[in-house]
């Protein structure tokens, strides 16, 4: 393992906040945070000679975005990981301002990262680079500078490079904004991966019957499923509409097909792929079994960000849980990878409950717990969950909300959708996070929550349920 410099202060951080970072009761167990620092976008994940790589962007000096290298986590199952050596760090003059998110692939046993390296002059203008490093081992990365740059017709907001083998060529998909400051999704191709040529636009606004659809697209990821092509994006600028985009940038997807001939994307319409508060950023992979594997940031560039309770001992932000993805009637359907059941713990499960109106089922449960709801009839009236008393699901009229306490503790705010019909709630809680499955992962709800005064969930509603509770049991990431 190479031991420079910066990578001597990154390991001196870590070591020096650890005792700060493992007692914070937020502390998260089975989820990937950063050690120490700030953690966004999931990374260059990739399953490589029998490992899984997940990478991030970590800023280990602080907790705002100011430096990003791009942090490293493995694993052979997906369940205990192991911290490697920072695989980037923002040291060259392309990345100089932070070795920005990005994607893996592997090619003749080798495997490849592709970055955005980050640029700002004396007077904070942007230039942007994207970037190859390659290694064999999958830990020391040699850096190869930038291999595709700015093309004519977009502004320095052009970035996320995610790479995939279409036919006999490589494709490179990017979040862009065009010089008319509306956001796209871009292609380029290359035959060797070191020589890029930039195609053009593959969605964005204007096409499609797309209008007003952002100021800028991060983040893209685009790839088969099923029969059909996904494309994964985060518009930013979009306004809240109904029940949709309330959080401040999006994370959603288009479902169509990709016509590898001539590059082009016929889809339908976007969908949030969350409608939670903290979900941002996704990546996907496909791992050995074929399986086609999407982890998120559990986080959001917002105003919130520095209202979390963490920050005072020296770490913010996590990724999702892994979540194996499906097309299900024309959905996206998220369902949390099988190789989480093996965390299950001690059980509970309660048959067949009935619950009358206004009487409440309390359950005292582990900080680190999964629920599994089963209702056996539909829900007469009104359904309600408290978890913790800092998050609260209902269901009422057809509607499932999820409220929660804000970060200051002294307000609560909440997120909304239509739902016909509630047959099943999968829900995951670590220590300050909740991901909640709805009917088999046809919605996905993730939030952030810090808890204080509470450790029992309390269910109220006329209705008829199975519940299974699982003691998570991790030792910590
Ligand atoms: C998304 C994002 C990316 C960028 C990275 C920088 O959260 O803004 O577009 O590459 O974060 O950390």
């Amino acid at each position: 393992m190479k031991q420079d410099n910066i990578q001597i202060q990154i390991n001196d951080a870590v070591a020096g906040n650890r005792a700060y970072v493992h007692n914070d009761p937020y502390h998260l167990e089975y989820h990937l945070m950063p050690p120490v620092g700030l953690a966004n976008d999931p990374n260059g994940l990739i399953y490589f000679k029998g490992t899984y790589h997940i990478f991030f962007q970590w800023n280990p000096f602080g907790t705002t975005h100011g430096y990003k290298a791009w942090g490293h986590y493995t694993s052979t199952n997906l369940i205990d990981w192991r911290l490697e050596p920072a695989a980037l760090k923002p040291e060259a003059w392309y990345d100089k301002n932070g070795c920005y998110s990005g994607s893996a692939i592997e090619h003749d046993g080798v495997l490849y990262l592709f970055y955005t390296g980050n640029v700002k002059d004396a007077q904070d203008q942007r230039s942007t680079y994207q970037c190859l490093a390659v290694s064999e081992d999958g830990i020391d990365f040699d850096k190869k500078g930038p291999v595709l740059h700015l093309p004519e017709g977009y502004t320095p907001h052009f970035r996320d490079p995610k790479v995939w083998k279409s036919g006999n060529e490589w494709l490179m998909i990017l979040g862009a904004q065009n010089t008319s400051l509306k956001g796209e999704a871009v292609l380029a191709r290359s035959e060797n991966l070191t020589d890029w040529e930039f195609i053009g636009p593959v969605a964005g606004n204007d096409m499609n019957g797309l209008r007003d659809f952002g100021y800028m697209w991060e983040c893209p990821d685009l790839f088969p499923l099923s029969d059909k092509d996904v494309l994964i994006v985060c518009p930013q600028g979009l306004e809240a509409a109904g029940d949709d985009y309330h959080n401040l940038f999006q994370a959603g997807y288009f479902i169509g097909e990709f016509d590898s001939s001539n590059h082009t994307f016929q889809h339908g319409s976007f969908a949030e792929l969350d409608k939670g508060f903290d979900f941002y950023a996704p990546q996907t992979f496909t791992d050995g079994s074929g399986r086609r594997i999407l982890l998120g940031w559990m986080g959001m560039t917002d105003d919130q960000e520095q209202n979390h309770p963490t920050i005072r001992n020296n770490w913010i932000h996590a990724l999702t849980i892994p979540r194996a993805l499906e097309i299900r009637n024309g959905v996206l359907v998220q369902q949390p990878v099988t190789e989480l059941k093996k965390l299950r713990g001690h059980k509970k499960h309660y048959s067949k409950l009935e619950l009358e109106k206004d009487v409440a089922f309390r359950e005292v449960i582990a900080p680190m717990s999964e629920m599994l709801l089963t209702f056996t009839r539909p829900v007469e009236e009104a359904f309600e969950m408290d978890i913790r008393n800092t998050l609260n699901i209902s269901y009422v009229a057809n509607r499932l909300t999820v409220e929660r306490r804000t970060f200051e503790g002294t307000d609560t705010e909440q997120r909304t959708f239509s739902l016909d019909l509630l047959s099943e709630l999968q829900i995951f809680v670590d220590r300050s996070s909740v991901e909640i499955f709805v009917n088999g992962g046809e919605t996905v709800v993730t939030s952030r929550y810090f808890p204080t005064d509470d450790d029992a969930v309390n269910i109220r509603g006329h209705m008829h349920f199975d519940l299974s509770v699982w003691e998570i049991e991790s030792g910590r990431v």
